[in-house]
């Protein structure tokens, strides 16, 4: 094993409940004088939101809002935010809500003083580099799910709305400036959602764990989400209110997140071209092809989710892991499979194809290739 490795660390995060209230310090801490918040549709109209605007304009920070997101966001979603950042004269960006949300916000302040096309910062190489880093405008993120911790990563996910592919952008300074993590914002969170994004986090954290790749300080972190997802998803997913379970996710999502630039692997690699072409719920999806993922990875891994799994208080070292996840799943009602998770006629080569060509490959502990990739999309159908 290699000990050489570069390792960035997330930012100043504001955790706690009712921390809402400090968005207006946050964004001063930002040097953010005119921000445009940017959220998805679905979230623009409710009281959290609502509540946030009026915390803004209270602070002379007006109440700025684009929220044309669609829950797997475009180019097309992108190049409104930013035209209308730029039209506004706003000089921050303050990313609000799930996945969706904080991606699209993250891209907007990102692109917001750049010249060439969006694509051209596609996470291949050394392209992050093409971009100038003074047209980068700051972000404070504020989540409201507890699951993608995008609001802690240097990455937006975003569809190519030809090619209904999902790219990864990636630049160090796509790392907010400063994060609000305040587990009221997610009370609301229907129980499915909180099911799907919290498997997400468990993913982020299992895959990061699972990797070859040299990175002590995310093992650690990832193994401690791990366990936090266990004993606080179930009860925030059956009461949610409960507020400490709340909390504790909204942890497990940012270390999760901070973990994985250890790496992915194969559950991300499969549900990024689902989701992009079946349009299905990213952390469900994740969820859905765990357990054969874990099967495939099973000779590499066997030993370290022996540890895990011990850690965890769970008996029978891989095999009560992997028993672990199924009844997890089930008791969170996730679908069994991808197709009662309503992938239809699936075009599996397409599928395959655009699975091995997904930077999260590079995290899976077994190689992956067309037949082992083939193998594992059939039999989560
Ligand atoms: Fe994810």
């Amino acid at each position: 094993m290699s000990l050489t490795a570069n390792w960035s660390y997330p930012t100043a995060i504001r955790f706690g409940a009712g921390r809402i209230s400090e968005l207006a310090d946050a964004c001063a801490a930002a040097g953010i004088k005119k921000p445009l918040l940017v959220t998805d549709k679905g979230l623009s109209y409710l009281p959290i939101t609502q509540n946030t605007l009026d915390l803004m304009e209270a602070a002379g920070l007006g109440r700025a809002m684009f929220a044309d997101v669609d829950p797997n966001p475009t180019e097309i979603n992108a190049e409104a935010g930013i035209k209308m950042f730029r039209d506004g004269g706003h000089d921050g960006v303050i990313a609000f809500g799930g996945g969706s949300g904080l991606d699209l916000g993250k891209l907007v302040a990102f692109m917001s003083g750049q010249t060439r096309p969006l694509w051209d910062f596609e996470d291949i190489g050394d392209w992050w580099t093409r971009a100038d880093p003074d047209g980068i405008a700051p972000i404070v993120a504020v989540p409201t799910t507890a699951g993608t911790g995008s609001e802690v990563g240097r990455a937006s996910v975003i569809t190519n709305s030809e090619t209904h592919e999902k790219k990864i952008i990636f630049h160090p300074k796509f790392l907010p400036s400063v994060v609000i993590c305040d587990p009221e914002l997610t009370v609301g969170m229907p129980p499915m959602i909180t099911a799907g994004t919290g498997m997400d986090a468990f993913a982020h954290c299992l895959e990061a764990f699972c990797s070859p790749h040299y990175h002590p300080m995310s093992q650690g972190m990832a193994l401690e989400g791990m366990r936090l997802v266990k004993e606080y998803l179930p009860r925030a997913y059956k009461d949610g209110t409960d507020l400490e379970a709340r909390a504790h996710m909204m942890s497990a999502a940012a270390m999760g997140a901070t973990a994985f630039q250890k790496g992915l692997g194969a559950i991300h690699a499969m549900s990024h071209p689902i989701g992009a072409v079946h349009h299905t719920h990213h952390g469900t999806t994740n969820a859905v092809v765990m357990q054969a993922v874990l099967n495939l990875n099973r000779p590499e891994i066997e030993d370290r989710l022996t540890q895990a799994a011990a850690y965890l208080g769970i008996e029978g070292g891989f095999d009560g892991f992997y028993e672990f996840v199924g009844a997890l799943n089930k008791s969170l009602g996730i679908p069994a499979n991808l197709t009662d998770l309503g992938v239809t006629d699936p075009d599996i080569d397409a599928l395959v194809a655009s699975a091995l060509s997904d930077p999260s490959c590079g995290g899976n502990p077994v190689e992956l290739t067309k037949e082992n990739v083939t193998a594992l999309f059939k039999t989560c159908l």
